[in-house]
């Protein structure tokens, strides 16, 4: 599952999930949590060498419990941090580092093969990049102004127009980068959620599952 910030890929990747007794991996969480350190490291953000060379120096753990999910970075619990401007305003610049996205897509991947049972993944580049064979690729997307107004629901302190202007600053860093930009799979199906409520969007995407 893909798609840009604020389109309702966690709530309903968690939902189907649980549906269908899938386990749950939230990719963001990982760049987010790479973030969190790169930060804690003191690391100057616009040193992508440095980044890179020791991008697979942190140890993460995740949860793929879609009722826990979660992630540990060198045993500290982030789930918290991860969620802050302060990580949301830098992760898309270290996700565009080549050798960060290179260590994750391989974790990933590990995990996915390591989860016989299935696992719904969510993120910018899973059907184009981690699970190219997915059985099922989905894209949601929704109107910019019901991205922002979902996200401003979940922060307080913030206004819809800032929240705008981030997701947008967010959305070009994703899908201008040169390494895995964000972009709809050929054999991904779009789901548009903007008019959806959460319950409607996991009805749809079981249905695409079954069809
Ligand atoms: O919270 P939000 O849905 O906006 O984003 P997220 O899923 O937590 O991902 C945070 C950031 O990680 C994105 O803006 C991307 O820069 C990066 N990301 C990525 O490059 N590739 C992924 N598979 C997942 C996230």
């Amino acid at each position: 599952m893909d798609g840009p910030s604020g389109s309702g890929k966690s709530s309903a990747s968690r939902g189907v999930a649980r549906a269908l007794g899938l386990r749950y991996l939230d990719t963001g969480a990982m760049y987010r949590a790479v973030t969190w350190w790169v930060l804690d490291q003191g690391i100057d953000l616009a040193d992508a060498e440095t980044i890179a060379a020791r991008a697979t120096e942190p140890v993460l753990e995740m949860s793929t419990d879609p009722e826990n999910s979660g992630v540990t970075i060198d045993g500290i619990d982030v789930n918290g941090p991860i969620r802050e401007a302060t990580v949301t305003g830098a992760v898309s610049a270290v996700a565009a580092v080549p050798e960060v996205r290179a260590h994750l897509v391989a974790l990933q991947r590990e995990l996915i093969a390591g989860t016989p049972e299935g696992m719904v993944v969510e993120g910018r580049d899973i059907g184009t990049v981690v699970a190219p064979h997915a059985p099922v690729k989905i894209y949601l997307t929704a109107s910019a102004e019901a991205r922002a107004r979902r996200r401003n629901a979940e922060l307080s302190g913030s206004t819809v127009e800032a929240q705008v202007a981030d997701m947008a600053r967010r959305d070009t860093l994703d899908s201008t980068r040169k390494a895995d930009p964000l972009t709809m799979a050929a054999d991904a199906v779009e789901v548009d959620t903007t008019e959806l409520g959460l319950d409607e969007v996991i009805a749809e995407i079981l249905r695409l599952v079954k069809e």
